[in-house]
């Protein structure tokens, strides 16, 4: 009886145009908490409050405070075995595109090449009225909050996308059309909860890919769209994954 990994190898070895979507679960061996999980980022705060443009414009201060405070939290992770094995599979020509829902940036730590980031990035600030945008490596003083642009000093803002907002153009469009042509679709530590991410799978599944699914727990895609589910840490189930599609290339 073959494992369920096993079978997943084969599919990514025999397939490949693998179009890979990850979620906060991905990062969480790293330290980072997910939103939706036990110990949820969201639990300790209500969305509403921080990650959405009302709560920009009626406490900017605040807003920025809770992003420091993750951009501390991100500063002092490394990418994990999680990263590291997709890195491998990408090296293996396998890998399409690697979409990311994340926005602390370790997969392009880990060594990515093609990450599409649906949801901005954490370490990046653009102004709210001009087109000024900077990349910190560090988070700012917390004296400095909120930031000011240095041309029209009006409000700098996190460039990542909030709710309510729409996922920047070309990061979709570059999504959708790898999603689109994928001949499997391997979807990593997201709950599926949030649109229109939560889209991909399905968009992948209905053009002929089989979805492979990595999570610890059965997320909101698993009974619909799944065709494999791994249950698992994303950092213990994908360097398993990738040894069964090197021995499985390497035997051809
Ligand atoms: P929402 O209801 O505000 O918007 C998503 C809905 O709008 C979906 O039903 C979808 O059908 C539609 N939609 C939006 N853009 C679309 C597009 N380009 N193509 C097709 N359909 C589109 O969703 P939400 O849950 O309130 O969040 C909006 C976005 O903000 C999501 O992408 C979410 O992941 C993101 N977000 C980011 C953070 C962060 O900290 N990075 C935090 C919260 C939410
Ligand atoms: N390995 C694999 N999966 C894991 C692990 C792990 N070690 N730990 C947690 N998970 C799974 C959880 O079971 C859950 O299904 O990862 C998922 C995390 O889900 P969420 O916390 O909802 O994160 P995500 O799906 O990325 O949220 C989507 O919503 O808040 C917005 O923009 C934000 O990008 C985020 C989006």
């Amino acid at each position: 009886l073959t494992s369920d990994v096993e079978r997943a190898a084969r599919l990514i070895a025999k397939r490949g145009h693998v179009a890979v979507l990850t979620g906060a679960g991905i990062s969480a061996d790293s330290g980072i908490p997910t939103f939706r999980g036990k110990d949820g980022l969201w639990r300790r705060f209500r969305a509403e409050e921080l990650a959405t443009p009302e709560a920009f414009r009626r406490n900017p201060r605040l807003v920025w405070e809770w992003y420091r405070w993750r951009m501390e939290i991100i500063a002092r992770a490394q990418p994990n075995e999680g990263h590291y094995a997709l890195v491998e599979l990408e090296k293996l020509g396998l890998v399409d595109c690697l979409i990311t829902q994340n926005v602390d940036g370790l997969h392009q730590r880990a060594g990515s090449k093609n990450v599409i980031e649906l949801h901005g990035n954490i370490w990046r600030a653009r102004c709210t009225k001009c087109s000024y945008t900077i990349v910190w490596d560090e988070p700012p003083p917390l004296e400095s909050l909120p930031p000011r642009c240095p041309r029209c000093n009006n409000l700098l803002r996190p460039d990542v996308v909030w709710f309510g907002e729409p996922i920047p153009e070309d990061a979709w469009n570059n999504a959708l059309k790898c999603a689109m042509s994928a001949r499997v679709m391997l979807v990593i530590g997201t709950s599926g909860v949030v649109y229109p991410a939560a889209l991909l799978p399905y968009i992948a599944r209905e053009r002929g890919a089989v979805v492979i699914e990595i999570n610890v727990e059965r997320s909101a895609l698993t009974d619909d769209v799944t065709d494999i589910f791994l249950r698992g840490r994303a950092s213990e189930v994908l360097p398993q994954l990738v040894r069964h599609v090197k021995n499985m290339l390497s035997a051809n």
